[in-house]
């Protein structure tokens, strides 16, 4: 039998918990024809939550398009990667030739057809800064004339949208010209959803073209009662019997967060299968537990020995104290942390490495392995 706790990839529709408002809400929009912007921290799962909006779209014969725009590593490979993308969604292959000398013709394409079947998309004659953005004028209009010719409404998603920033060295040219093509496409959704949620919130600054440009949705955690049931109702129904509370334990254990709360309970009932048990029990928890942090010993060790020795107070101090009040006298005298402002610099700097987030006026360890790792084999 299928292990039903899924991490580390988009969550398939059997393993998807809750965000029913979220789902509909964003569905609606894409239909619509909104330009939706989607923020959270890093796997709180904004990729799978679009990819089911995407197949709830597709269901109304809308023509689904994503791209991970973080993927590429230059502008150029980025437009040749949507433009596929976007010419070959739900296209009959032998279509697509024809398409594509449609409507990407006075560009000069090149295709080939890699090993693996993929078709792969390049723009040769593209030489010259000018000769790009002319090629991204074209692309960034694809869309809306796909819609047009194909009489369909197209929902696409640029994940990890943030990595945008990148390709034009902060001069948001890339974003002026999106913006500028995609405010006259009706009929086309789109989806732009970002994991650094500082940068999103940036491009959303009234001085930057995404200004006002559609509805945006801000992602939560999932409630942990609904997460802890979903997790008893899976173990019993492949055969496990979780002990009465093992549900909330896990979610908490896990900080709530889905990919930590999801990939415990993987483990926790690989475990179980490996042992032949049917009875998952905390004593059952906490032996997972240990395994996987032996497992990530090494790892944590060497993120541990990064750190300075402030830091490594700071980040103590924040374990211990769930992230409370961390710069009150009481705690600083508690942990042997120097001044304020000292202990202030290093949280900063865990927040910035990835290492803390700031929820609230709490600081939570991203990791929720590294967490437990630090509360127990650091002094
Ligand atoms: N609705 C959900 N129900 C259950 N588990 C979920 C849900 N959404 C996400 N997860 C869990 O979190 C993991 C990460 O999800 P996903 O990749 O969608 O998040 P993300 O926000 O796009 O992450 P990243 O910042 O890494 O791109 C999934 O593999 C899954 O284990
Ligand atoms: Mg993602």
């Amino acid at each position: 039998m299928d292990n039903p706790f899924v991490y580390g990839e988009v969550v398939p529709a059997s393993a998807f918990v809750d965000r029913e408002q979220e789902l509909d809400r964003l569905t609606r929009d894409l239909l619509a024809g909104q330009k939706v912007f989607l923020i959270s921290p890093r796997r709180y799962g904004k990729s799978s939550l679009v990819q089911q909006a995407l197949r709830a779209a597709a269901k109304a014969r809308t023509l689904a398009v994503t791209v991970t725009v973080s993927s590429y590593s230059s502008y150029p490979a980025f437009l040749e990667g949507y433009a596929r993308a976007l010419v070959t969604a739900d296209t009959a292959p032998d279509r697509i030739r024809r398409w594509i000398a449609d409507l990407l013709g006075g560009l000069r394409p090149e295709l080939r057809l890699e090993p693996g079947a993929q078709l792969s998309l390049s723009f040769p004659s593209a030489r010259t800064k000018a000769d790009v953005s002319r090629l991204a004028e074209t692309v960034f209009a694809l869309p809306g004339r796909i819609a047009e010719l194909r009489r369909r409404k197209l929902a696409v998603a640029l994940d990890e949208f943030q990595a945008i920033d990148a390709f034009d060295a902060g001069s948001h040219e890339v974003e002026h010209a999106l913006r500028a093509a995609i405010q006259h496409q009706r009929q086309v959704g789109y989806v732009f959803s970002g994991s650094e949620p500082s940068l999103m919130e940036r491009m959303l600054a009234r001085n930057r073209p995404f200004y006002k440009a559609g509805p945006v949705m801000r992602l939560d955690r999932i409630p942990a009662d609904q997460f802890a049931a979903f997790l008893e109702a899976r173990f019993q129904k492949t055969g496990l019997r979780p002990e009465a509370g093992i549900g909330a334990a896990i979610v908490e254990l896990a900080g709530n967060l889905p990919y930590d709360v999801q990939r415990l309970a993987h483990e926790v009932w690989d475990d179980a299968r490996v042992a032949g048990v049917r009875r998952v029990d905390l004593d059952q928890l906490h032996a997972t537990l240990r395994r996987l942090l032996n497992e990530h010993h090494a790892i944590f060790e060497a993120t541990w020995q990064r750190l300075t020795i402030p830091q490594r107070g700071a980040l103590r101090a924040a374990v211990l104290e769930e992230g409370r009040e961390l710069l009150g006298a009481d705690v600083r005298a508690r942990h042997r942390l120097a001044g304020a402002s000292g202990v202030q610099a290093s949280l900063a700097a865990l927040v910035r490495d990835d290492v803390l987030a700031k929820e609230g006026s709490r600081y939570v360890v991203v990791d929720s392995l590294f967490r437990e790792w630090v509360a127990r084999r650091t002094f």
